[in-house]
């Protein structure tokens, strides 16, 4: 028999408007500003439509201001759309029902939960007793959290003592620990450094196989995703310009030449000319490379380059940009 799979995460057509306040210079449009604000209208996210199944790990990445930490507060609850359907675990998340809130998870990589002062056993405690965790469950649940994040050494230091990177993941147990259904992590990654990266990478992906917790995880560092998940969801100024597997990135582009520096005016017929990290870049089609390297190498000048495949940035580029 053909089941269906039932989706935990469904937004249909969301748009979230912010309300922003206009602040005037000068003292009488400040004034008058106290009588008559004005308003305008930021729209952060844009007729999005998600479907995420269970034990799914699905990654939105996007720039800045694109509208990811938006969607992950609709998820949970912690603001109301403006327009749109949303349903996750079979609840309306600005419902805040009890029940609902204890199947989900939120880690927000600016915003700590954890007391700075305490060991983060003591906020451990807290959320036991919040979430009504019995002491089997906890201690269960607390010793397989402890020996995945590999935590043991640390577990009597105040978290204002610890590292960027043992604080974070202490957060993420801190919103696992009432083992959720569905867990949030909003730049899970943000300020650690690179082997930290990856561990707290390592470490979200081996939970995920183990416990099937349907897992969203929102950054605009491409390497989380590209090694957690394999699913892509990329927001560009609030709309969803892709949403499928990693691999079916597409980009029209074959190969890029690296050059050693920037070459201003590189008068180039084949392909295009970009700028990245202070070296010329040209993003070239296959049946353009032959041309473009006869180009290159019979020119005046002796320019020093290299010839690379694209790589996951090359490819994610026309999605995440507005060109
Ligand atoms: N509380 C808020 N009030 C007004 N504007 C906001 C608020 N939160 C976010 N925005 C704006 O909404 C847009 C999307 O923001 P956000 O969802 O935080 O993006 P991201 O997490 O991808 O960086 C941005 O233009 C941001 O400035
Ligand atoms: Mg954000």
């Amino acid at each position: 028999m053909h089941k269906k799979e039932k989706n935990i995460v469904n937004l249909e057509n969301v748009s979230k408007n912010y309300k922003v306040k206009l602040t005037e210079d000068g003292a009488l449009n400040m004034i008058k500003g106290t009588f008559k604000p004005k308003y305008k209208s930021v729209e952060a996210v844009k007729n999005i439509s998600l479907k995420i199944t269970k034990g799914e790990i699905v990654g939105i990445v996007g720039l800045n201001g694109a509208g990811k930490t938006t969607t992950l507060k609709i998820l949970a609850g912690l603001i109301s759309p403006t327009e749109g359907q949303v349903e996750v675990l079979g609840y309306n998340p600005w419902d805040k029902k009890k029940e609902y809130l204890r199947k989900i998870g939120m880690v927000a990589g600016q915003r700590n939960q954890l007391w700075a002062d305490l060991p983060a056993m003591d906020s451990f405690k807290v959320q036991k007793a919040i979430y009504g965790i019995s002491n089997t469950e906890f201690e269960k649940m607390l010793e397989s959290l402890i020996e995945l994040f590999k935590v043991e050494h640390l577990m009597n230091i105040p978290v204002r003592k610890l590292s960027l990177g043992e604080k974070m993941k202490f957060e993420v147990i801190n919103a696992l620990l009432h083992n959720p259904e569905l867990l949030l992590l909003d730049e899970p990654t943000i300020g650690l450094d690179i082997l930290s990266q990856k561990a707290m990478r390592a470490f979200l992906k081996e939970y995920n196989e183990k416990t099937n917790c349907t897992t969203i995880i929102t950054s605009h560092n491409m390497k989380d995703i590209e090694s957690i998940c394999k699913r892509l969801v990329i927001i560009n100024k609030g709309k969803i310009t892709y949403d499928g597997d990693i691999k079916g990135l597409r980009s029209k582009y074959d190969k890029k030449i690296v050059f050693s520096e920037v070459y201003n005016n590189f008068n180039i017929k084949y392909g295009e000319q970009r700028v990245i990290d202070d070296k010329t870049v040209i993003y070239v089609e296959e049946e353009n490379f032959t041309n473009l390297m006869k180009f290159i190498t019979e020119s005046d000048n002796q320019y020093y380059y290299s010839v690379q495949e694209l790589d996951f940035d090359d490819k994610i580029e026309d999605y995440i940009t507005n060109k």
